[in-house]
């Protein structure tokens, strides 16, 4: 158990569909703290980066078809066992068979339109996050009590 920073993205079908605002809040009232968010339509060489390990599967250059098509959302999320924990968020690959209450189980239908990423480990994280935000993330500590009042 300890801190982590977790890379997340919403893929160009949950920015079609609107669903940013209602991702972004299971975030929030989960507890993890965001640290980066940025909307940019990844270039292929983007692309090919962060799906490299993916290269040789079947679906990849659909895969990058996708991501390509239009804007994501990327964000960084700071918090204990941040990327286990967005995984459990984000639901199962295969939307129909991720649990309601999940994001994918809750609005995707589809394996290739699964509407978000999660980093799936330590490494992974590092490497997305430094591909995605190459400046760095923002460091801030939560202190809502001194915003409230002057
Ligand atoms: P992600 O990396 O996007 O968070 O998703 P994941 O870990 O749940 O799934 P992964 O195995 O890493 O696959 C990456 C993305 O490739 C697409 N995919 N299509 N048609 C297929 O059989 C297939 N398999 C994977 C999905 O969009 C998946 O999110
Ligand atoms: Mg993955």
């Amino acid at each position: 158990m300890g801190m982590q920073t977790t890379f997340v993205m919403v893929k160009p079908d949950g920015v079609q569909r609107g669903l940013v605002g209602n991702i972004i809040q299971r975030f929030e009232n989960k507890g993890l703290r965001l640290v980066a968010l940025r909307q940019i339509t990844p270039s292929l060489e983007l692309a090919e980066s962060h799906y490299a390990v993916h290269s040789e599967r079947p679906f990849y250059s659909g895969l990058i078809e996708f991501i390509t098509s239009g804007p994501v959302v990327a964000m960084a999320w700071t918090g204990v066992d941040a990327i286990s924990v967005a995984r459990n968020i984000i639901g199962p690959t295969n939307g129909r068979e991720a649990a309601p209450g999940t994001i994918r189980g809750d609005f995707a239908m589809d394996i290739g339109h699964n509407i978000i990423h999660g980093s799936d480990g330590e490494d992974t994280a590092a490497f997305e996050l430094g591909l995605w935000f190459p400046e760095g993330v923002i460091e801030w500590t939560r202190d809502a009590e001194s915003q409230i009042y002057e």
